[in-house]
């Protein structure tokens, strides 16, 4: 089979959203445990009320390897990840990363090991 020279790209910028859940005390700690869940309803709310479901992809991930420091998310192609902890800081990368291209400065995580 050929493959074609360049593939198409679905979305402009595809979201991946950790989801993983474990429970409260657990010692790896999870996003879901640091309230990720609420905030990635409203994501995808969102996403969907301001039509940018057509540029935008958002997919529920499962872990994304630093757990205590969610919730996470993080956005293609740029490969910035976000720490938001109110749906407020979710509106805000909304605006800034999706819609005027300029990042939510505050929300970024530099993530280390
Ligand atoms: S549980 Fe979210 S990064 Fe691991």
């Amino acid at each position: 089979m050929e493959l074609p020279e360049e593939l198409p790209q679905l979305y402009k910028r595809h979201i991946f959203a950790c989801s993983t859940q474990r429970p409260p005390m657990h010692p790896k700690g999870s996003c879901g445990a640091n309230g990720a869940l609420p905030l990635w309803e409203h994501l995808g709310n969102r996403i969907e009320a301001l039509g940018l479901g057509a540029e935008v992809g958002f997919t529920a991930s499962g872990c994304l390897g630093f757990c205590t420091t969610g919730p996470l998310l993080v956005i293609y192609p740029e490969g910035v990840w976000y720490r938001p902890k109110t749906t407020e800081d979710i509106d805000r990368i909304i605006t800034s990363h999706l819609q005027q291209e300029e990042l939510a400065e505050d929300l970024v995580v530099v993530l280390s090991r």
